[in-house]
């Protein structure tokens, strides 16, 4: 598949990066690296600050301190809108996605970021063929895992060069966990993933390198194959 345009090498990186809610702060010093050609994954327990650590890099929340770039260029200061602009596509944990929307109305949401895609891109319905059939139907009556999908796609319509996923595989049953994991493993060839995580079967599966995060801070971190797989199953039980 060629989804971008050009060649382009992209790579996501957080530089010490701290968070804080209301002055209290939740990250201490993250350091991640993603780029196009693999699938990182982010993995730790409930609470430990994974999904603010995918906030900060939207620019939802408060960061006082360190860099985030993509491709060498900080966008550490830019608004929102303006980091989605510049490539980085957003599938939140729960999916967000506008139930009284029909599937094809959801999909034009995300194309908001790239005015340059004028109408959905075939590689949209080759990846999830599913929502070709279900264009019409409103969002609100797909199950869980078409719901997934339709926020993957949202993601991906306006040819991110960094697509984020939070939790893609929570409440979702195993035959589309198949299909997404699938799905992310085409998409890694045209563009960096970076994935939060704690379905450590599908951990293995299909990631290529890991970080671990417990209390605000990276714990551990390397090539998936390289990690020791009893410690991660210790971190990630409660
Ligand atoms: N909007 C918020 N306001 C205040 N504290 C928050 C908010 N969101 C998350 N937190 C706190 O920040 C910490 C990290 O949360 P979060 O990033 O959601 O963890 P994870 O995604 O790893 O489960 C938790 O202690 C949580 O209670
Ligand atoms: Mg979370």
């Amino acid at each position: 598949m060629c989804i971008l345009a050009e060649e382009v090498n992209s790579m996501l990186t957080l530089e010490k990066v701290t968070a804080a809610y209301s002055g209290s702060k939740v990250l201490f010093g993250v350091d991640i690296e993603a780029k196009k050609g693999e699938i990182t994954c982010l993995i730790g327990r409930n609470g430990v600050g994974k999904t603010t650590t995918i906030r900060s890099i939207m620019g939802l929340v408060d960061t006082p301190s360190g860099d985030i770039q993509l491709d060498g260029k900080s966008i550490f200061k830019l608004p929102v809108y303006a980091r989605a602009k510049a490539g980085i596509g957003y599938v939140p944990q729960g999916r967000d996605i506008f139930p009284q929307l029909t599937v094809k109305e959801n999909i034009l949401l995300g194309m908001e970021a790239n005015k340059s895609v004028k109408e959905i891109p075939d590689y949209i319905f080759e990846i999830f063929p599913i929502l070709k059939d279900f264009l019409q139907r409103r969002g609100g009556d797909l199950s869980g895992g078409q719901q997934q999908q339709l926020a993957i796609a949202r993601a991906i319509v306006s040819k991110p060069k960094v697509l984020i996923l939070d939790e893609p595989t929570e409440g979702i049953q195993p035959s589309i966990i198949q299909d997404i994991g699938k799905a992310i493993m085409k998409l890694k060839e045209d563009m960096a993933i970076l994935m939060v995580e704690q379905y450590l079967e599908f951990i293995l599966d299909i990631s290529d390198k890991c970080y671990v995060m417990e209390k605000g801070r990276i714990s551990m971190s390397g090539k998936t194959e390289e990690l020791d797989k009893e410690r991660l199953q210790q971190l990630l039980s409660m």
